[in-house]
């Protein structure tokens, strides 16, 4: 049995989860239940980046502690990804006990093996990106991303000797044995060392919100160093239980935005080679979505709430919508009038009519008595199953998706082609064959879309009377003609009902 670590960011928590949040948070979710269909031991963390001073300031302008924010937060988050049926093993926080003896163990392992030293900075910082900016990052005098003029700190900090472990993080980057995908991403990090990439402080000593250096605690650990070790610390780094952290480290799959890009690429590997630990296997680096052509954050407040989504669509279109509106990897325009349309067309007439239509002429011609085998589509049907693990395997989730659509496709061609309401009268015995290829069909339609819809794809093969499709292995399930003969379906209830 392999097993499968795969990470989201830990978000900031100072506005309410988005649909931008939601996004990686979805990715990341389907690769953790493909992986599980597949029978891998799989880890899924996400988690809440709850230090730093944007978030103390956030917490005092609406009259609160900081603490009693990052809970009230934090349990927004959980419940959003509960109603989005995110699967996460684990869910962590910055502020847990758990984490913060991780962050103090990495700083002192720094320290320790010489990556740490002393000095005096005096930089442009953007509170929003929570980074020192240079002249050459302004575009206008302002951070390019949060729109706002950066703040001049000076302070004495705790530098990390990034410059040490450069050419070492380069050399992995270039040989892929650290792989940041896709290809165009790889590029732009091998780019960024062609810069000038500085040292960079691990500590502030003018935030107070924040966990103390173990050696000086007039600092608080950079919100950057603290948030990255969140990936070992879920697995019990910092404590005596390193049973997880022996298992699961490293990651599989880091999944992250492009804003992030520099800190997940170079500075995480660089701080993990100083700390005498892997580094992650692979990044995987998404584009940023529009929303309607206007760029989308919680600092511009033009947001679209995922909980209003799931109400007007519910979490499995939900789901779908977010993750098929244009390749994962790409940057890409979110038109929100086009959601109804899109629901319509691809789950309501699509999906959802092909799932009610085969179950209701299976009732209507063979009484939901499955029919004697036939394989007419399986040669097709192995042919889209391989192109939907080649894109899971390489964390092309939109692909993925367009995999599933091609079987409905098929599903929908080969109704029209062979019109079984004609068979019924000229031809049972090729109808029988017709509507068994179509409950097959079918099932490896609700087979594939698991890890994209669950509750549709539970729905359809409840129908199917495959209730137990979790206990088998995938290699069974993907096989053609798992469907017994003269075993008994029902009819899908409308799983997709249209919008006006
Ligand atoms: N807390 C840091 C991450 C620390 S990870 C060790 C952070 N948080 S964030 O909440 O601001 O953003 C996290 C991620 O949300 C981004 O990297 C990106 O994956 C996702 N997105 C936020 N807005 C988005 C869009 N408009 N479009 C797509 N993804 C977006 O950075």
């Amino acid at each position: 049995m392999s097993k499968f670590y795969v990470t989201t960011p830990i978000y900031y928590i100072n506005g309410e989860p988005h649909i931008g949040s939601a996004y990686p948070t979805l990715a990341a979710d389907v690769l953790a239940r493909y992986h599980r269909l597949k029978g891998d031991e799989v880890m899924f963390l996400t988690g809440s980046d709850e230090h730093g001073a944007k978030m103390a300031e956030t917490a005092e302008k609406a009259g609160k502690t900081p603490q009693e924010f990052c809970d009230e937060m934090a349990a927004k988050f959980m419940e959003c990804w509960d109603e989005l049926d995110i699967s996460n093993d684990d869910f962590i926080r910055t502020t847990s006990d758990r984490h913060k003896a991780g962050v103090i163990k990495f700083i002192e392992k720094l320290k320790e093996n010489d990556a740490v030293y002393e000095g005096e900075y005096e930089g442009l910082y953007c509170q929003g990106c929570e980074a020192f900016l240079t002249e050459r990052d302004l575009v206008n005098g302002e951070c390019p991303i949060h729109r706002v003029k950066p703040q001049m700190i000076s302070e004495k900090n705790y530098f990390f000797n990034l410059k040490k472990y450069l050419p070492e993080v380069k050399r992995m980057i270039d040989v892929d044995e650290i792989r940041i995908l896709p290809e165009s991403k790889k590029n732009e990090v091998l780019g960024l060392f062609k810069q000038d990439i500085g040292d960079f402080s691990i500590s502030r000593s003018s935030v107070k919100w924040g966990i103390p250096l173990p050696w000086d605690e007039s600092q608080v650990a950079y919100v950057w160093v603290d948030a990255l070790t969140n990936y070992i610390n879920a697995l019990g780094y910092g404590s005596d239980d390193i049973t997880k952290l022996e298992k699961f480290w490293p990651a599989d799959v880091h999944i992250l935005g492009k804003d992030i890009l520099k800190f997940h690429c170079i500075y995480w590997p660089a701080m993990l080679i100083a700390a005498g630990l892997l580094t992650p296997k692979n990044l995987y680096v998404h584009g940023f979505f529009t929303v309607d052509g206007q760029k989308m954050g919680k600092s511009l407040g033009n947001v679209i709430d995922p909980f209003n989504l799931i109400k007007e669509f519910g979490a499995d279109a939900t789901r779908y919508l977010l993750l098929s509106q244009f390749p994962f990897g790409q940057d890409g325009d979110i038109k929100a009038a086009q959601f109804a349309i899109q629901y319509n067309s691809d789950l309501a007439n699509g999906i959802g009519n092909f799932a009610s239509r085969v179950t209701s002429m299976a009732e209507k011609y063979f009484e939901g008595v499955v029919p004697a085998r036939d394989s007419e589509l399986k040669n097709e049907v192995e042919k889209i199953w391989s192109e939907y693990e080649d894109s899971l395997e390489g964390f092309q989730v939109d692909q993925a998706i367009e995999a599933v659509k091609k079987l409905n496709q098929l599903g929908d061609g080969y109704v029209e082609k062979n019109k079984p309401w004609e068979l019924a009268k000229t031809d049972v015995k090729r109808l029988a064959g017709v509507i068994y290829n179509l409950l097959e069909l079918l099932r490896h339609l609700g087979v594939a879309l698991w890890p994209i819809m669950p509750e549709t794809s539970e729905k359809i093969l409840r129908a199917l009377g495959q209730d137990d499709f979790r206990q088998k292995d995938f290699v069974t399930l993907k096989v053609w003609g798992l469907l017994e003969p003269e075993s008994k379906t029902n009819k899908n209830e409308p799983l997709f009902p249209r919008i006006q």
